[in-house]
């Protein structure tokens, strides 16, 4: 006997106790196990066996659920932005608008730099050029033949760069090769992709103090939102815009919270392409975010595969093209997730379908004057085409 266990004589005697036997320390550990066995009906052990596997299973389905849902447990908020407010009518004066935000009217504007990693937004794209055509001295696009998840990707600007004559002279466009390295972090060759992206715009003759427009394509600066940026001085060097966003189509309102889409005012050799929060400041009411805003259901299995959080694809019948179309119509989630908030209040608030809106007050003017073209992207046509 160790001079350890002697010190427990006391605790000894009370498991002796237990079940009425004499026993070394490890043996009666066991004993006291089986003791508890016994007491235990065969009906329970049972249950127990079917339970527990049931259990493990339902937490297999359903385990992302329950980390979201507990995430305002572990998770805190990041920190608020502070929003500055949007004024704007067709009918006041870019003077009297800079002055209203506080700022100066400028003698002529800056010029304008809007560039985006290209995946397979057509659409959006054009909806994107269109909105933004009267105010962008280039645009700059950057597309590459792999998705972030290194898959092969065809070039479809490229395919469809004829449907974007109105750009041609104001465009730089680049293709870059994929690394196509399996099993690497998506975020690496995103990562990649923006560092090309910088390279770009200095081939495009970025300057100093030009505006650059760093978004996705479907997150979508309002016209006016930019023209304001460009015709005022003393704008923040930094600036995120608050979008509203979509989901689907203009039918889908979902928050308007979207904020990754940033203006900055260029520094050479410091200004870096991102889409993570840059500064503390965001103007309201900028623009809309739409995703997975797609014309055919071949797409949205695309960009379910192509995207960078690829583990959320994590049952192959989350790709079967009835039940997107059906999650479509239902205005449901595609990936079957709760909503990513930091509240009780909020995720019980967004559970379930989004609302369908049947507003298409202020949205994008060429959506408007193009609506049969379009038709998909409007309140009241959730059926997609097949492609
Ligand atoms: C806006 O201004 C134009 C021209 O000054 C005027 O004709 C029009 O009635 C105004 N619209 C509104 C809604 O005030
Ligand atoms: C992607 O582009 C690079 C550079 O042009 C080329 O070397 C590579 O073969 C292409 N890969 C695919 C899968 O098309
Ligand atoms: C978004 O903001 C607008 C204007 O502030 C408001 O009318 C609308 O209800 C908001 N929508 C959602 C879904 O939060």
């Amino acid at each position: 006997m160790s001079g350890g266990y002697s010190n427990s004589k006391k605790t000894d005697d009370i498991y002796e106790k237990v079940c009425g036997q004499q026993a070394s320390f490890a043996a009666l550990t066991m004993s006291r196990l089986r003791c508890m066995l016994r007491g235990i009906d065969i009906r329970i052990c049972i249950v127990l066996l079917i339970a527990i596997p049931v259990f493990m299973f339902g937490i297999y389905l359903h385990g992302q659920k329950i980390t979201y849902f507990l995430r305002p447990l572990w998770g805190s908020p990041p920190k608020p932005f502070h929003e500055i407010p949007h004024y704007y009518n067709e009918n006041v004066t870019m003077e009297r608008l800079c002055h209203l935000h506080g700022w100066k009217v400028r003698e002529s504007p800056r010029r304008v730099f809007d560039a985006v990693l290209f995946n397979n937004e057509i659409d959006i794209l054009a909806l994107r050029w269109n909105e933004l055509s009267p105010y962008v001295t280039q645009f700059v696009l950057l597309e590459s033949n792999s998705t972030f998840t290194s898959l092969p990707k065809p070039l479809l600007f490229a395919g469809n760069r004829h449907q974007f004559k109105f750009v041609e002279p104001r465009l730089t466009y680049g293709m870059i090769g994929g690394r196509f390295k399996k099993g690497e972090n998506p975020f690496v060759e995103e990562a990649y992709q923006r560092v090309a992206l910088d390279q770009l715009l200095r081939i495009a003759g970025i300057e100093e103090d030009d505006l650059l427009t760093m978004s996705d394509v479907d997150e979508i600066p309002s016209g006016h939102t930019i023209n304001l940026l460009r015709w005022c001085d003393d704008i923040p060097p930094v600036i995120h815009l608050q979008l509203r966003n979509y989901l689907y189509s203009f039918e889908y309102h979902v928050d308007n919270k979207s904020w990754r889409a940033s203006v900055h005012r260029y520094k050479p050799g410091k200004t870096r392409y991102a889409h993570y929060r840059q500064s503390d400041i965001i103007l309201s009411d900028s623009g809309w975010h739409c995703s997975f805003c797609f014309r055919y259901v071949s797409e949205f299995i695309f960009k379910m595969k192509a995207y960078s959080h690829t583990d959320r694809v994590r049952f192959p019948h989350y790709l079967n093209p009835k039940r997107i179309q059906d999650v479509i119509c239902k205005g449901a989630d595609l990936f079957d997730m709760l909503p990513e908030e930091y509240t009780f209040k909020e995720i019980i608030g967004k559970m379930g379908p989004i609302p369908h809106s049947y507003s298409a007050v202020h949205l994008p003017a060429y959506l408007l004057n193009n609506a049969e073209k379009y038709k998909y992207l409007l309140p009241g046509n959730c059926r997609r085409e097949s492609g």
